[in-house]
């Protein structure tokens, strides 16, 4: 389309381009464009913290950034957490806890465990709740997730 606009960004350490609209959403890319879809949609419209992903470090919802205001951007997404075949310290917690259960909740709670922990990363259990509180779950009950990252922050590189 003639009034498409070129972006290039860096997702998960790699330098990606893609060209959007002015309306489109930083989601829409990852998933619709660059078929990243570990970053889930949820309402979309910025409530339940399913689309969380980190644009330079801090967590935003996919769903309410416009994808082109994230020309240069580097974003990282659930699939740039794990280290190769290994997961990352927050997402073997949350596998070890057994904090999942439908798990369409979990790329965006993980992501932003992952912000806390590096901002924070011995949290108190308040700490963790206000860390994880834009992230709803509809199945889990939250007590093992909250399990999940203080077992996360019990190793030393979260
Ligand atoms: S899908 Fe973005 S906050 Fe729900
Ligand atoms: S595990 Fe199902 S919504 Fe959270």
């Amino acid at each position: 389309m003639s009034d498409a606009i070129p972006i290039s960004l860096t997702i998960n350490g790699e330098r990606r381009q893609a060209f959007v609209q002015p309306w489109h959403t930083l989601l829409h890319v990852l998933r619709d464009v660059l078929h990243l879809t570990g970053t889930k949609r949820g309402c979309n419209q910025g409530i339940c913290g399913a689309c969380s992903v980190m644009v330079d470090g801090e967590v935003v919802r996919g769903c309410l950034t416009i994808a082109a205001n994230c020309e240069d951007c580097a974003v990282t997404t659930i699939e740039g957490l794990a280290r190769g075949t290994a997961l990352s310290p927050v997402q073997q917690a949350f596998l070890e806890v057994g904090a999942v259960q439908c798990g369409y909740c979990m790329p965006g709670m993980i992501v932003a465990a992952t912000a806390l922990l590096k901002r924070t990363p011995k949290p108190s259990e308040d700490q963790i709740r206000e860390g994880l509180s834009g992230n709803l779950c509809r199945c889990s009950g939250y007590v093992k997730v909250i399990r999940a990252v203080q077992r996360a922050s019990e190793w030393s590189d979260a």
